[in-house]
């Protein structure tokens, strides 16, 4: 069987029609999850990657790399080590793992339990939350590009917009209504010291980042990676970067999660390295309007997740992402040119709203940023 995808819309000479496959299976509002708990044994094909865009050969299996993902102590080290460490992180890696940052411990597994519980739980609740209308603040669907994308990801989202306004408690699903607002918060004091710590490795008043409204607006947009019968054909989430400021990412323990590195040394070239679980940590993450406002001081890189080659046990993670209060901010966001930062401008300034347009019309996977870079 070919595994190569056909556009959207088009029957195939075979008479294979992928639209109606997605109509389809969109239509079962029972996400991937329903797919697995039919037996599927076989990857249906709106699922299968290109190979070359699976790229599963450039996984490296070196420590080192493993090693280059920092991991930083937010608590125990002097303000200006913990500053340079940061900056570091974010200069090079783009990606980290912070420990000792103040959400409890008990706040993280409960959350991750929730959404285990909201997507293992009666058909019919997922059934009732399951939608594409973004009007409404919580909802539940599988692949939010998946009528764009050129292949479908083997994994459910549960999505909350939380702030600047949140939903009502009814709005959220009875599995996480009592814990998704807390964590949000949690979450959040997490983030704006981040952010704190970043304005000043950028040599910026320490509120600079908080006072541009980089964290005024929060996504919680919750993943359940169900096992998948054959891995080495799909993905659990697109090799993308993230269209935010900063992102914190909750993981369990069952891995997957791979981010794109340059190495400089050992004979270069770029390696897919993964983002190994460790208990009690969150990862953060700077996003594409963060790279923009630093003219790429720090760096929004790729990362992706491999389908879940588990047998029975599905992986969760709840990413919370931080923005400006998209709908309603008409704020242009550009690259910062104060404290020391004088390099020409690689952007230009853009609404917040003007750029998750242009994300969303390229789909998970786009180079928005690429869009907005000035011509030098
Ligand atoms: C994302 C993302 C990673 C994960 O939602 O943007 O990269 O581990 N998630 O689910
Ligand atoms: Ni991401």
């Amino acid at each position: 069987m070919s595994t190569e995808p056909a556009a959207a819309g088009a029957a195939t000479p075979g008479g294979y029609d992928r639209r109606r496959e997605l109509q389809a299976f969109d239509d079962t509002k029972a996400g991937v999850k329903g797919l697995v708990d039919a037996g599927v044994t076989a990857v249906p094909t709106i699922f299968r990657h290109h190979p070359d865009s699976l790229d599963l050969e450039a996984t490296s299996s070196s420590t080192d790399d493993v090693a280059a993902i920092p991991v930083v102590d937010l608590s125990g080290a002097p303000r200006e080590e913990v500053v340079a460490r940061v900056r570091h992180a974010a200069e090079t890696v783009g990606f980290f793992q912070v420990v000792n940052h103040g959400v409890p411990g008990e706040l993280m597994a409960a959350v991750l339990d929730g959404v285990r519980r909201f997507n293992e739980g009666p058909a019919e609740a997922k059934r009732r939350a399951y939608t594409r209308d973004t009007a409404r603040k919580v909802r539940f669907s599988s692949n939010f590009d998946l009528f764009q994308s050129a292949a479908a990801n083997w994994r459910d989202t549960l999505f909350c917009e939380l702030a600047p306004v949140p939903p009502s408690p009814e709005e959220l699903p009875e599995a996480v209504r009592d814990v998704m607002l807390e964590y949000g918060g949690a979450a959040t004091e997490l983030a704006l010291r981040v952010l704190e710590l970043l304005s000043e490795s950028l040599g910026l008043p320490g509120d600079r980042l908080r006072e541009m409204g980089c964290a005024q607006g929060l996504n919680v947009v919750s993943h359940y990676y169900p096992p998948c019968p054959e891995p080495h054909l799909t993905l659990g989430t697109t090799r993308h970067t993230d269209a935010n400021f900063i992102t914190v990412l909750l993981q369990d323990g069952m891995g997957g999660l791979q981010v794109l590195l340059d190495r400089a040394g050992a004979g270069g070239g770029r390696r897919w390295v993964d983002v190994p679980p460790l208990p009690g940590a969150l990862i953060i993450n700077i996003g594409d309007l963060l790279q923009l406002v630093s003219n790429d001081r720090l760096r929004s890189v790729e990362h992706r997740v491999l389908a879940n080659g588990s047998s029975d046990t599905a992986r969760v993670s709840v990413a919370c992402f931080f923005n400006t209060d998209i709908k309603g901010s008409t704020r242009l966001c550009g690259p910062i040119t104060e404290g020391g930062n004088d390099d020409p401008p690689l952007y230009r300034s853009v609404t917040v709203r003007e750029f998750m347009a242009r994300v969303y019309s390229e789909g998970l996977g786009g180079r928005p940023l690429d869009y907005f870079r000035l011509e030098h």
